[in-house]
């Protein structure tokens, strides 16, 4: 056998040497794949021998495969030798399939392309009040975060920004093993707060070498630095996007350490650098990942549950007890499209905050309509200009389409010169280049308006000319006014930052919404986090617009996308690490979760980004309220056996599992369902009578009583039993079990929600219950 895949190669040479074209076809048939081998049985503290030799092995173990070690050696680009076993390495798919039957393989993976998830957040969480700290702030319990380090997995980051200061911070904490690397003229300057930042680019310049810039961790596209700077950026006052939204840019938890790991290149993050961040954060000594991107969209089944790195470099940043902050993904507002839903990781949904920044329409027929717009120049007048429908002022060599959704280059000058042009939303040109075109073929506005399917969702953006943006609705009310009146015409006014907007939080349509298809036991996403119109640092090697032709650069940007949400919940669980830091990342994320809340500042339910109520699908457990998080009674928690426990009963064997573990553990006989995970939310997704489930608490309060009291969801019994539990200590652990069984004559209405809370009169641990009753 291996002498024939000897043979192959030499063939492949011979065509090499033939001809170069010839030599990229040969070259066509391999690709990148991790070869995933488990645990390694050794701790962080190994010699460096024991990753030698681990290093060795998979040359062997490849060598037995290829023929010769020299071919492994040649072949293999990492060899993940400190928490993760396996290697990554270019192979021929043929290879691979063998690597797979290896009976010391776990599974062997193909590289894939992940996506990135693309000053007021705080205040709104009750931090702080008027820029001053509240006594029961979490700010004040765990002392800003002081000490705690997060790694951020993302684009890299732009260490001359003010959020990474390291004025008035202490020594780097000893056990810190991260560093700064890179040549003298490449290398990211580091310092006591910025303690690390490293970059991964292997894999990524086997798959798309375009797409590296540099072999560094500079950050060229901003996105890294934004979210690094929302989960541990220091407070800097004044900041603010071209003046707008001028505000204090504030970090999650901002006396902590912080460290960047860039494994995502030009908005995509291959697998093999993804799970080699993972490794290294792990090692470096994090105790928080965030981790802003994902696949484009869910796995297809339970099967490939490991074919993904998130997933696995979780896993195994889980079991060294590191917490892991996942971006639920923004394919919403449709059911079934949460990605990063491993039950070992938090995954956060985005949500608004009560920050709007509007601007007003007038119409000639007095109609007014409000706004969305960042940009408040001096360029507005108060007169009425005429308006033009984009579509009617095409260019000849532009389509109707192109021209409505005001392409660059389509827009006729004599037909806009002097008027507010209305444009439509989409085609792929991004929302300020839209306004560009218009100014540039001499427009004095803008009107953007959105299509059907982008509802009422508008985006506040620094336009370069006076410019707002509408929902449909109103847009088709904008168009009657436009087909009834033979000259219509408008003013647009400068925008304006209003704060205490009513109806907030709810939840933003682009957030990923569950079930999670792929593993739909665990109810995902988690919790939901300010993730529209925020405000962070930012890079300035590009506009924070993302439009290349917009030369204006700025240190702070105002971004959206679950991947803003996610770097609040890691600001959050480094808090809590701060102040709590016994617990584990599962009693974090309990803590997080059972707090939440599910109403908005009206006292109403949240609502989604339609109006109507929104569910634990968009939300999960409700939006973060980290005051209440540290104290928040009761946990369940979940050890890293009790994942291995999951694993079994979603099919893993033994044999695979005790790799994982370092050969510590065994399936039992007869797992239990899935259903019984200890996590802090039930999800029953395919209900056949009923079913029994159990769950455990643990107290880390004071010593109390507690009551269960719940609502079950339409159509379902439900009973819990015990219904009182009492706590004599902390630490203590009590079981409950919670029967759930459908009612005969309501079957088949899809998923239904309820709750479930225990409550000692202070605490309310609550969760969500969620049951498609099937028969
Ligand atoms: C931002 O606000 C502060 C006061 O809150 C003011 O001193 C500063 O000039 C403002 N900056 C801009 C760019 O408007
Ligand atoms: C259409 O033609 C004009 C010149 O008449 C040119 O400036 C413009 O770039 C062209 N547009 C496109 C999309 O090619
Ligand atoms: C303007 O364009 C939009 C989108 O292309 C279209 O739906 C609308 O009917 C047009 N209105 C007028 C008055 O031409
Ligand atoms: C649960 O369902 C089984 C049938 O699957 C039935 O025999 C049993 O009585 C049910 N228990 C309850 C509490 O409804
Ligand atoms: C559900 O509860 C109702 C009212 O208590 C009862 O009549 C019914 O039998 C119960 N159904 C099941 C399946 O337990």
């Amino acid at each position: 056998m291996a002498s024939r895949r000897a043979l192959l190669l030499l063939a492949a040479a011979a065509i090499l040497c033939v001809c170069a074209a010839q030599c990229r076809l040969a070259h066509a048939w391999k690709r990148s794949y991790v070869v995933y081998l488990g645990a390694h049985p050794y701790g962080r503290d190994a010699p460096l021998e024991e990753h030698e030799r681990a290093t060795e092995s998979h040359h062997e173990l490849l060598g037995s495969v290829l023929g010769s070690k020299q071919l492994a050696k040649d072949a293999i680009f990492y060899s993940y030798t400190k928490n993760i076993n396996g290697f990554a390495a270019y192979l021929d798919e043929e290879v691979a399939a063998e690597m797979a039957k290896h009976p010391d393989v776990v599974t062997v993976m193909p590289s894939k392309m992940l996506k990135l998830h693309t000053t007021r957040s705080w205040d709104f969480m009750d931090m702080e009040k008027d820029g001053q700290v509240l006594p029961d702030s979490i700010w004040k319990h765990a002392n800003f975060g002081q000490n705690v380090i997060i790694a951020n997995l993302d684009s890299g980051v732009w260490p001359e920004s003010s959020s990474f200061s390291d004025e008035g911070m202490a020594e780097v904490p000893k056990r810190w093993r991260g560093s700064c690397p890179g040549s003298a003229k490449y290398a990211v300057p580091c310092n006591r707060k910025l303690i690390g930042a490293r970059y991964f680019n292997k894999d990524m310049l086997l798959s798309n070498p375009a797409a590296v810039d540099g072999n560094w961790a500079r950050d060229t596209e901003g996105h890294g630095t934004h979210t690094l700077s929302t989960a541990g950026g220091r407070f800097v006052p004044r900041a603010s996007l071209f003046g707008y939204a001028n505000g204090t840019a504030k970090g999650g938890a901002p006396r902590a350490r912080v460290a960047a790991y860039k494994v995502c290149w030009a908005g995509e993050c291959a697998t093999a650098d993804v799970l080699a961040g993972f490794e290294s954060a792990v090692h470096d000594g994090a105790d928080v990942i965030s981790v802003s991107f994902g696949q484009e969209a869910p796995l297809a089944d339970t099967k490939s549950f490991f074919h993904e790195p998130v997933t696995l470099g979780s896993l195994h940043a889980a079991i060294h007890g590191v917490s892991v902050v996942c971006s639920a993904g923004n394919s919403g507002p449709f059911d079934d499209t949460v990605v990063n839903g491993a039950p070992w990781v938090t995954t956060v949904a985005a949500s608004t905050v009560d920050r709007d920044f509007p601007n007003q329409i007038t119409l000639g027929n007095n109609i007014h309509m409000k706004g969305m717009s960042l940009e408040s120049s001096d360029l507005h007048s108060n007169k009425l200009f005429p308006m033009v429908n984009a579509s009617g002022a095409a260019l000849p060599n532009c389509s109707a389409e192109l021209a409505s959704n005001c392409a660059m280059g389509c827009l006729d000058p004599p037909k806009v010169k002097g008027k507010i042009v209305v444009c439509v939303r989409g085609g792929d040109i991004p929302r300020v280049m839209k306004g560009m075109a218009v100014l540039s073929a001499g427009g004095a506005g803008m009107i953007l308006a959105n299509g059907k399917m982008d509802g009422d969702d508008v985006e506040a953006d620094p336009h370069v000319l006076p410019a707002t943006m509408i929902t449909y609705s109103e847009a088709v009310s904008l168009y009657k006014y436009m087909a009834s009146s033979a000259y219509p015409v408008a003013n647009i006014s400068p925008s304006k930052t209003e704060l205490g907007v009513k109806n907030s939080p709810s939840m933003a349509a682009f957030s990923s919404r569950g079930p999670s298809g792929t593993l739909p036991f665990v109810l995902k996403p988690d919790i939901a986090a300010p993730g529209v119109d925020i405000l962070a640092a930012f890079t300035e090697y590009v506009s924070p617009t993302e439009v290349a032709a917009d030369k204006r650069r700025s240190e702070y940007a105002i971004l959206s996308g679950t991947s803003m949400a996610c770097p609040h919940v890691s600001g959050v669980i480094g808090l809590l690490k701060a102040a709590r830091p016994e617990w584990s990342p599962a009693a974090m994320r309990s803590a997080i979760m059972t707090t939440a809340r599910t109403q908005d500042n009206t006292g109403a339910p949240m609502r989604d980004s339609n109006g109507k109520e929104a569910t634990a699908f968009a939300y999960g457990a409700g939006n973060v309220h980290p005051n209440r998080a540290v104290d928040p009674g009761l946990v369940y928690d979940i050890t890293p056996d009790e994942y291995f426990t999951f694993l079994c009963a979603l099919g893993f064997t033994t044999k695979d599992l005790s790799r994982l573990s370092g050969g510590k553990f065994s399936c039992p006989a007869k797992p239990p369902p899935m259903e019984d995970l200890n996590y802090p939310s039930i999800v029953v997704p395919a209900l056949r009578h009923n079913m029994t489930l159990t769950r455990r608490l643990k107290n880390v309060g004071r010593p109390g009583t507690y009551r269960a009291s719940w609502r079950a969801p339409f159509g379902i019994n439900m009973t819990v039993d015990p219904k009182v539990l009492v706590f004599e200590k902390a630490g203590e652990e009590k079981e409950f079990k919670v029967n759930i069984a459908s009612q005969k004559d309501k079957l088949g209405r899809g998923y239904v929600f309820g709750k479930l809370v225990w409550s000692d009169g202070i605490h309310y641990v609550r969760s969500p219950v969620v049951v498609n009753a099937l028969g």
